[in-house]
């Protein structure tokens, strides 16, 4: 529970006006001032573009030190559970809190297991896509429409149905990612099997066919499930924020997930895995990284260094050391430790952590830099990465719904504004303007 931690006094020079609000601390991190009565006492609104220095909330689910490059799932280290962990235990304490039992973990395998399969008719949904669609299109849609077959799940004040949808958006999500890459190909969509474990069950409907037995190699099913670990939340970003501001409404959950999944889309959020990998490809050479570092630096240029930089973390995003250690285990297992991609990712790399704007600015590697080397190892096209990063990223939205619902200061999420159009003016008719 946040405490009480003493009050701040804000005064506006030359005149009277002052508040005197309250400061709250967590458990860890930066300190909160409490402004809820600032435009009641003062007057004003406070003014945060990006909302870099607002908490929009009170969390118990992940912790992040941008400084030291900390990131913690309910104060459990990322490293130690991408090393430790598997994935259908990490998504349990994301929703639960604590790390399972034997027991319990087995009894939330089956849960979600018995959830895998999507409605029959939704195949159908698909059909109305062009088979060149970007399948984060189709995601967007095709999640959209789940709330238009499971109304036994889309009452938010029924504790039940709010765990019953929590299980079916997790477990489905793989399924309809899936679904969506077999239709590009006009493959046949294969059917989830409930006796393998949640990342082998997606890879095995990614690349398997009906026409010969597919053998799933346990070192990709287990990077696999290391990057959905190293996706699965983080903390208040802009596709989680996303979510909260849909469901503050009492939007269902799955129009809340599928909001979500829009946000992730964007190449400065979930889509800069897929970015990275177009611009790696654009340099194409060792010899041409100085000149796109050189763009990147450039005001007036609109290149970025896609997979660097982030909001929150103004040291190593300590994900990127995960995925980059994951990079060469996966490379190296299918013989393809000469990747020339990944020579010129580490090049790149060395060379941006070198350089004064890069140091000065504290950009780093983010989650995205290496994933998208290893997923185009894996076999994935680069038009999948952000579906992956949302499959893995649901388990995290669902576990911050669920918190915010049962938070008794939920209320729905109404931003203002400092307004600067024009005040007050009278209608003039057509005939008599200029
Ligand atoms: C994710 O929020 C999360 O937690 C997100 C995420 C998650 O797990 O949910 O971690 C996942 O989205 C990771 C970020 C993926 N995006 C990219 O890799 C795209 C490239 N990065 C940038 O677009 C940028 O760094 C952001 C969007 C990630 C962060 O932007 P901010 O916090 O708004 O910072 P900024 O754009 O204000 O940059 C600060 C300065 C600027 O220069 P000045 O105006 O101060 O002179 O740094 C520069 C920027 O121009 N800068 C970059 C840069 N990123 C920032 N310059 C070159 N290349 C970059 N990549």
């Amino acid at each position: 529970m946040s405490k009480g931690d003493g009050t701040v006094t804000l005064a506006e020079s030359g005149t009277k006006n002052a508040v005197e609000l309250p400061v709250m601390s967590g458990t860890v991190g930066p300190r909160v001032i409490d402004i809820q009565k600032l435009y009641g006492d003062m007057g004003v609104f406070t003014y945060d573009p990006g909302f870099a220095a607002t908490a929009s909330c009170q969390s118990r689910i992940t912790y992040i030190d941008g400084e030291e490059g900390v990131l913690l799932h309910r104060g459990y280290p990322i490293e130690q559970l991408a090393e430790e962990s598997d994935f259908t235990e990490v998504s349990y304490l994301l929703l639960n809190g604590e790390l399972p039992t034997a027991a319990e973990k087995m009894q939330f395998q089956n849960d979600v297991a018995r959830h895998t399969m999507v409605h029959e008719q939704l195949t159908t949904f698909y059909r109305g896509f062009r088979r060149d669609a970007h399948p984060m299109a189709v995601m967007v849609g095709v999640v959209g429409a789940l709330s238009a077959f499971y109304h036994d799940s889309t009452d938010i004040n029924d504790p039940h149905q709010r765990t019953v949808a929590s299980f079916r958006m997790i477990a489905k999500m793989p399924t309809i990612a899936a679904m969506a890459y077999k239709y590009s190909l006009g493959q046949p969509f294969i059917y989830p099997q409930n006796h393998l474990n949640y990342a082998e069950n997606f890879l095995n409907m990614m690349f398997s066919v009906p026409c010969e037995p597919y053998r799933i190699n346990p070192v990709l099913a287990k990077a696999m499930d290391r990057i959905f670990i190293l996706h699965a939340d983080h903390e208040q970003n802009a596709s989680t924020s996303t979510v909260r501001l849909a469901g503050s409404s009492g939007a269902n959950p799955f129009a809340c997930i599928a909001a979500g999944i829009a946000c992730l889309w964007g190449p400065a959020h979930g889509g800069a895995n897929e970015a990275v990998l177009k611009m790696l490809e654009e340099i194409g050479t060792v010899d041409r990284v100085p000149e796109y570092i050189k763009r990147a630096k450039d005001k007036n240029d609109p290149f970025r260094l896609m997979g660097f930089g982030h909001r929150v973390y103004k040291n190593y995003d300590p994900r990127a050391k995960v995925m980059q250690r994951t990079c060469h285990e996966v490379l190296d297992d299918l013989g393809l430790h000469d990747e020339p991609l990944l020579k010129l990712a580490m090049k790149l790399e060395r060379i941006a952590l070198e350089d004064e704007y890069f140091i000065e600015k504290k950009l780093y590697p983010n989650v995205d830099f290496y994933s998208g080397i290893i997923l185009r190892a894996m076999g994935f096209p680069s038009s999948m990465f952000t579906v992956l990063f949302a499959v893995a990223r649901t388990v995290g939205w669902i576990a911050q719904w669920n918190e915010m619902i049962a938070d008794p200061q939920q209320r729905i999420g109404r931003p203002r504004q400092l307004y600067l159009g024009p005040t007050r003016r009278d209608y003039v008719p057509i005939g008599t303007r200029g």
